[in-house]
């Protein structure tokens, strides 16, 4: 059974001191609540639950990252469809500079075409950002919240993808029990802690309201999108992007077929096809190892039907219902 957080999730909202030294980060962290459950213990911070390293990042990145008015950032909640919509925003806004028969992301992963403003890939630091030429395609997990406040006011544009929940969570628990060694969570367990919200970056729901709400708030500069709806029109969403990215597709680009290129290089058959995606991987820290291909697994709509029983779909499906109610958000 999980446990019960041993810190009052009131100081999850608590700020640590400004200028904080290492030693001071690892005492501030020590302060916020701490479960365990998944594979690693989580703490809460700013009412969202994250591996204890990823604090220090995130208030790295608070001081560090300056954000540009051409930024497009594609937000994610994990498991959600961020290697697929890293993959398309990458071939959307580099269209220009490379032929799809000799494509970047035939060679790389799409995971390291589109950095993660608050995860640096390994080798590199925070000051990697400042380095990329204008306009940068940069990614985030983080919710909205967390974001520096001049993401907001910049006007740089950010484009969400949620998913279906109990297909995240179903993605969540195997990729869990992949990328950590000796992790062996059981389903049931997993997703009593998912419908309590605490997951990873969770809860789920609040991630995307968030974004949801803010989408609504600044339609131009938020764009809102579900794995579900790319799945059955993606030429249509590859052209909504494209639009919103303020590189619409030309008309000869509509009459020599781009959005189905585009779509046929990011599709889940074409990635997991190539060497790039099989092989090779990345280490986190010493427990955590990332294998390109763990960010593929079966790529469908509607995969929960294998793993959960209709009793466990309507009361995770009751949760998210009650939840969002009232936002007009739904799945
Ligand atoms: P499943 O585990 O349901 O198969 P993320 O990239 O946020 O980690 O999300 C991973 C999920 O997206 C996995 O879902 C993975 O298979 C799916 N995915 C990865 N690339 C995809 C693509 N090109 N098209 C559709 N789904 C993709």
């Amino acid at each position: 059974m999980a446990s019960i957080p041993s810190k009052s999730e009131e100081s999850a909202t608590k700020v640590p001191p400004e200028n904080v030294s290492a030693q001071n980060m690892e005492v501030f962290i020590s302060t916020l609540p701490t479960r365990e459950g998944w594979s690693q213990p989580m703490v809460l911070y700013k009412n969202y639950w994250c591996r204890p390293h990823l604090v220090g990042m995130i208030m790295l990145l608070q001081d560090t990252f300056e954000p540009r008015r051409d930024d497009i950032i594609l937000a994610t909640q994990p498991k959600c469809g961020t290697t697929w919509l890293k993959a398309l925003g990458f071939a959307i806004t580099n269209r220009s500079r490379h032929s799809f028969r000799d494509h970047p992301l035939l060679a790389s992963n799409p995971q390291y075409l589109v950095p993660f403003i608050e995860i640096p890939d390994p080798g590199r630091d925070h000051t990697y950002l400042e380095t990329l030429s204008s306009p940068r395609l940069l990614s985030t997990h983080l919710p909205l919240s967390m974001l520096p406040a001049e993401t907001s006011s910049c006007g740089c544009r950010i484009v969400y993808l949620c998913r279906e929940p109990k297909d995240a969570f179903v993605s969540r628990w195997h990729f869990e029990n992949k990328i950590v060694k000796g992790s062996n969570i059981e389903l049931d367990r997993a997703f009593d802690m998912f419908c309590q919200g605490f997951s990873p970056s969770g809860p789920f729901w609040n991630h995307c309201l968030e974004y949801w709400k803010e989408s609504l708030a600044r339609p131009n500069e938020v764009l809102f999108l579900k794995y579900e709806e790319l799945k059955s029109h993606p030429e249509e969403v590859v052209r909504q992007l494209a639009k919103f990215l303020g590189v619409p597709l030309t008309e000869e680009e509509e009459s020599s077929g781009v959005a189905k290129e585009v779509v046929k290089l990011c599709s889940f058959e074409n990635l997991t096809s190539l060497k790039v995606n099989q092989t090779g991987g990345v280490y986190h820290g010493n427990k955590i190892y990332v294998e390109n291909s763990v960010f593929f697994r079966k790529g469908k709509v509607g995969d929960w039907a294998n793993h959960m029983s209709e009793e466990m779909a309507e009361k995770i499906d009751r949760v998210i219902q009650e939840k969002l109610s009232g936002s007009g958000l739904a799945f």
